[in-house]
């Protein structure tokens, strides 16, 4: 990615005795996914791979279990489950997944990546094996492990951890006083294996944008993306923030587009005294509160440690106004706030400054 841009991982075990692999992580895929030697065409180990053949608990998921969601009469083998995964090729199996040494699943259930057929396939970040699945699937790592709580801190810097914590014991309770903004988690089929909760309004300096009823309700969705740098509206809603932003900013020099070329309102506040920044604050459903952003989560800046050389604003626009979303929050708008996934609850929770 962008320069300032990291990937998140983190280390759990797979098998018997335990196999360390870092992970990325993903609250949407409904599999977890995990590169399996002998690392067939199109998918090569990179030393960051799980071997079956040295771990005596591992066993393949048959074709009827309820784990196995393929449809078994297209595969090959009859008798193991095959991964349905665009583009991905392998099996659903099961093993156990060492998460700390007192939290494990014992037949944990993933996908075993051993190809790829080409074509643009689910990658986990460089430097992790794949990706640990925290969905809502009844397969994924929080539904096993967690009852559906968990939550994540996403560090800003290379210098500070995050962290992830699963189930209710591992919140500290002390951080449960400074939950400043709650969204209601709601119920989207479409979306069944994501955390949905609705865009309800976006505000920018104090004034609430007028986001055109096309692009707010009817598919009002937002998913929270661990594993995307930035923020993605629906083209109208970008273009009104977008606008009000650049009017809000008129007296600072602009810069060319940045941050890979996806972010098209960039300024140079090199030698600038001060920067009066208007901020963004987003109202999740009906009865969610606000989620104030921070300049930090706001905007991306070149020099990660230098707020005063060329920064853009850190958000841009799904392909179409009917994509099935209205907003994909991605990772630098989550930064540093410890995020509280509670599906008994019905809420997330976002508690600033958490990491
Ligand atoms: C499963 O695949 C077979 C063969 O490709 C097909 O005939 C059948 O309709 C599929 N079943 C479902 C439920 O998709
Ligand atoms: C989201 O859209 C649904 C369906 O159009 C609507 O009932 C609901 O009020 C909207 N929610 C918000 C927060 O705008
Ligand atoms: C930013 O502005 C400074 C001072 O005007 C200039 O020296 C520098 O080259 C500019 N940087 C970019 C990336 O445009």
């Amino acid at each position: 990615g962008a320069p300032g841009f990291h990937d998140y991982t983190v280390v759990v075990g797979y098998g018997t005795p335990a196999q360390q692999l870092p992970m990325g992580l993903t609250t949407g895929l409904g599999v977890s996914l995990v590169r399996c030697t002998p690392c067939g065409a199109g998918a090569p180990c990179d030393d960051l791979a799980f071997d079956p053949s040295r771990s005596y608990t591992f066993a393949p998921v048959p074709c009827g279990s309820p784990d196995c969601r393929s449809n078994c009469s297209s595969s090959a083998s009859a008798s193991w489950c095959p991964l349905t995964v665009p583009f991905l090729e392998g099996a659903v199996v099961r093993d156990v997944l060492t998460f700390t040494p007192s939290a494990s699943v014992h037949d944990f259930t993933f996908g075993c990546v051993e190809g790829s057929s080409g074509g643009p396939a689910i990658t986990p970040p460089s430097g992790a094996a794949g990706l640990l699945d925290l969905s809502r699937d009844s397969r994924s790592l929080a539904s096993r492990l967690a009852g559906g709580t968990f939550s994540y801190c996403l560090p800003r810097s290379t210098t500070s951890h995050g962290f992830l914590a699963m189930g209710d014991d591992d919140v500290p309770q002390n951080r449960r006083g400074r939950v400043t903004a709650v969204a209601p988690l709601v119920d989207c089929p479409a979306l069944r294996n994501h955390y949905v909760v609705e865009l309800a309004a976006v505000n920018l300096g104090g004034r609430d944008l007028p986001i055109p009823p096309a692009a707010a309700s009817a598919t009002n969705a937002t998913v929270l993306d661990t594993a995307i740098s930035y923020t993605y509206l629906k083209p109208s809603a970008y273009a009104l923030l977008r606008d009000a932003f650049r009017r809000d900013m008129a007296r600072y020099p602009a810069a060319p587009a940045g941050g890979g070329g996806d972010l098209d309102t960039c300024y140079n506040f090199t030698g600038q005294p001060e920067v009066a920044l208007p901020l963004i604050n987003l109202r999740f459903g009906i009865s969610g509160e606000i989620l104030l952003l921070a300049p930090e989560q706001m905007l991306y800046q070149t020099e990660p440690n230098n707020f005063f050389s060329v920064a853009c604003l850190a958000f841009a626009a799904l392909p179409s106004d009917d994509a099935p979303v209205s907003m994909v929050m991605g990772t630098l708008a989550q930064s540093s706030m410890e995020v509280v996934h509670d599906v008994d609850g019905g809420k997330i929770a976002f508690i600033p400054g958490s990491c």
